[in-house]
């Protein structure tokens, strides 16, 4: 078994709309409107009205935290809960005294609370007006961030401020996977753009007004290192512009507080610079989070564009071709691929380019189908995610001596979720969650969490 520095940090990490179910929510997020316009889109027609139902069960959910040992505890508290009338920012009372007793319940237990702002769950009646492509929605998030700081600030241990806000973005505005559906890489730039200035507009009021506390504020980012096919020039050309695209375009924004030259001259060759004032510019200069949250799953192959381009119409890939390495593991039931050693690739990344700024793995985990079929005694014997996650923490612990500044490891997730479109098709948990009897048990995989926590305060 790998050994951690007792400082090392293992957790989870989940969402208020993948765990809370629509009890008492007053809201639609858009995903709860597109549910239900559009069930047929969602495995099983299970939407996220119907999960494993945190905000009736969390006190009983929480007990296998104390089997497990956690150390660090991550959820989303949701706009569409928390706030009655999303326009005037008045607060639901119910879902204010749900949080605060939610939050004790953790707290209690003398586990790190980190607590995400925005979880892929943006007000459908935002979205009415524009979205996130609406400069409004910056406005009304600030104002819902900082009824948050208000109301949770004395709970919470730490803050973050946007999950995977990239992927957000791709899904709803690139690739049309989830509603709106739409598929415009400026459009998808601009809603990117507008999101990360409310990220810093956030860090910048909590940093500027709560200066004594000790309590951090992070971002969550998805990085999906690009590797090229090959060593041929073109082929690692390509892959250089999507790392410039997807992953330092991020990196960058958020530790460096501009963009690279190179991305805004492509961005403008393109016509696709958003539209952005000196004033959000500056927001991006001045404060800076206290650590980064990343998360990874799976790597991005491409190689250099051979098939034809679409005219009259850019997209990422327009530049480069997706690529599938013939060497390659894949999880089945996602179809993402399996590669241990990205993220050592990414702890090398931010010592070199980026100061060897703090960070922690804030999500990383596999979901799969059917694992009733691997009971054995009563218990679900995940030996495939014992493996993974082993597989991925040897890699991260091969970097941690080579002196990179990764401070902690969290799963997704506690206990079976809900998905998105997958519902609740692929299940990530350590403590599996049946949906028929709501009876929960521990797998495999969490007493092989559990041991590794014991084992490294030893
Ligand atoms: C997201 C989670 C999601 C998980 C598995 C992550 O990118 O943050 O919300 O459930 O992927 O698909």
């Amino acid at each position: 078994m790998i050994k951690f520095a007792k400082d090392f940090l293992f957790g989870v990490s989940l969402s208020g709309p993948q765990t809370e179910g629509d009890k008492n929510k007053k809201n639609q997020s858009v995903m709860d409107y597109w549910f239900k316009i559009q069930p047929e889109d969602f495995y099983d027609r299970i939407g996220p009205n119907y999960t494993c139902d945190f905000y009736n069960n969390y006190k009983e959910h929480l007990k296998w935290l104390d089997v497990i040992g956690l150390e660090v505890y991550r959820t989303s508290i949701q706009w569409t809960r928390l706030i009655d009338d999303i326009y005037k920012c008045k607060i639901n009372d119910d879902a204010k005294n749900f949080y605060l007793n939610y939050f004790k319940e953790i707290k209690k237990r003398k586990i790190k609370l980190v607590v995400n702002l925005h979880h892929f769950d943006i007000p459908k009646i935002l979205l009415d007006n524009g979205g996130w492509e609406n400069k409004e929605t910056i406005y009304l998030f600030f104002q819902f961030a900082k009824i948050c700081f208000e109301l949770f600030e004395d709970i919470v241990d730490e803050w973050a401020t946007f999950n995977e806000p990239l992927a957000d973005v791709d899904s709803k505005y690139l690739y049309g996977w989830h509603y709106p559906k739409i598929k415009n890489f400026k459009r998808s730039i601009q809603v990117f753009y507008n999101m990360m200035v409310a990220h810093a507009k956030v860090v910048n009021y909590y940093k500027d007004n709560f200066k004594n506390k000790h309590n951090k504020i992070t971002i969550i980012l998805n990085v999906t290192p690009s590797y090229p096919r090959s060593n041929d020039i073109d082929d690692i050309k390509a892959s250089d512009f999507n790392n410039m695209l997807i992953t330092y375009s991020q990196l960058d924004l958020v530790l460096k507080g501009e963009l690279s030259k190179e991305l805004i001259v492509f961005l403008k060759e393109n016509n696709l610079l958003p539209e952005y004032t000196k004033l959000e510019l500056n927001e991006f200069k001045k404060h800076k989070i206290d650590y980064l949250s990343l998360n990874y799953y799976q790597p991005f192959r491409v190689m250099k564009k051979e098939s034809k381009t679409i005219k009259n119409q850019i997209m990422p890939w327009s530049f480069y071709d997706h690529y599938e390495w013939p060497d390659r593991r894949v999880n089945p039931y996602r179809g993402w691929e399996i590669y241990p050693e990205g993220i050592y690739d990414i702890a090398n990344l931010i010592k070199e380019k980026y100061n060897n700024f703090p960070w922690m793995i804030s999500e990383n985990g596999m979901g799969v189908q059917d694992e009733d079929r691997f009971r054995k005694d009563n218990i679900i014997n995940d030996d495939y995610r014992i493996d993974f996650i082993n597989e991925h923490l040897d890699w991260l612990k091969k970097a941690i001596d080579e002196g990179a500044n990764c401070f902690g490891y969290s799963l997704w997730t506690f206990i079976d979720c809900w998905s998105w479109t997958n519902a609740y098709k692929n299940r990530y948990g350590l403590i599996e969650y049946d949906l028929d009897t709501q009876k929960t048990n521990i797998k495999k995989s969490g007493l092989y969490l559990k041991e590794l926590i014991d084992s490294k305060n030893k």
